[in-house]
């Protein structure tokens, strides 16, 4: 099983290091459980914890029950939405760390039927198969205007109305049925990228769209700020600057102290606010050799936070 690892988990070495600053016993939360690579690592090097590993994806939650189950009662998973679980857990249990690599799973996007890539013959992208929207929905349904927020906020493409445009003219004409149609209507608008497919950064954002993922993020440190865990440490992967924009101004605000607004004389708030430290000023990413070894971990970025 160890050797056909569906997915690569990044950074690995590096979140390893962030959690040593954890208390030794009590629960670890991995948010974004996949194919269990980080969480078998943890499981092996943290011997004093007990690990909940969270996925909405059943086949997911399926491969990492069999990979992890050698721990017995130290590992137990759970399907469903981070975003719904881990304010639970953090209610119910003495919780020591909490891990998020989030996105998506190399196998989620090999995998042509689960309608991620350019290369699908249908276009789905729902991390839970049971979910109600897909992509198909969006790119055939979503009103003009709709479609324009997502490019534009999502995928930060400037072409965003040109693109827009192009998906409401071609479904007009008959139903965008595949991944490789959509990628074809887009190609034809938007401009060369080199090597990198120019609707790269358009499906980035359907996918977003479809599994609330900044959403997701929201409601996970939204969650972690009201009920902090005492002394526990959170690491956090994040692919794009919109989900690394996110956990780094939320990491920020928790580490301030004094809350006045700019330009006061004399701090007034009591100076008392810090919720804990971040690990580090600056994001760990990726050294060259993981990048070779592992071309996704080019764009991911940790940040580390201990509270108090
Ligand atoms: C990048 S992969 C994690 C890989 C994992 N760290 C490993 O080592 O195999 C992200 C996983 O998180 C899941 N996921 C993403 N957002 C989620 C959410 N909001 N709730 C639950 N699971 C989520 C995806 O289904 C996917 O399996």
């Amino acid at each position: 099983m160890e050797k056909k690892r569906p997915h690569i988990p990044v950074l690995l070495n590096e979140v390893l290091h962030c959690f040593e600053e954890m208390p030794a016993e009590g629960v670890f939360v991995d948010c974004t459980l996949g194919y269990g690579g980080h969480s078998l690592a943890i499981l092996e090097r943290f011997p004093g914890i007990k690990l909940i590993g969270i996925d909405r994806d059943p086949e997911a939650i399926a491969y990492s029950t069999k990979l992890l189950e050698r721990f017995g009662g130290r590992f137990e998973a759970r399907r469903g939405r981070f975003s719904d679980l881990l304010p639970e857990i953090l209610q119910e249990e003495r919780v020591c760390g909490v891990l998020a690599d989030f996105g998506v799973s190399s196998l989620q996007l090999d995998k042509k039927e689960r309608g991620f890539s350019f290369l699908s013959k249908n276009l789905d992208m729902r991390m839970d198969p049971a979910a109600k929207v897909s992509a198909y929905d969006i790119v055939n349904r979503y009103p003009q205007n709709e479609l324009e927020r997502i490019f534009r906020e999502y995928a930060e493409e400037r072409a965003y109305k040109k693109a827009a445009r192009a998906v409401v003219e071609a479904r007009q004409k008959k139903p965008i049925e595949s991944g490789t149609e959509l990628a074809d209507i887009l190609a034809k608008v938007l401009p060369k990228r080199g090597k990198t497919n120019p609707a790269t950064a358009i499906f980035q954002a359907i996918r977003i769209e479809v599994n609330d993922e900044l959403g997701e993020i929201k409601r996970a440190l939204d969650a972690l700020e009201e009920n902090p865990p005492k002394e526990a440490v959170v690491g956090m992967i994040t692919f794009h600057s919109l989900e690394d924009r996110m956990v780094k101004q939320r990491f920020r605000k928790w580490s301030l102290s004094c809350i006045c607004p700019p330009g006061v004389f004399r701090c007034e708030c009591g100076n008392d606010h810090a919720l804990g430290t971040m690990l580090g000023r600056k994001p760990i990413v990726a050294k060259a050799e993981e990048i070779e070894r592992n071309p996704r971990s080019r764009s991911a970025k940790l940040r580390c936070f201990r509270f108090f």
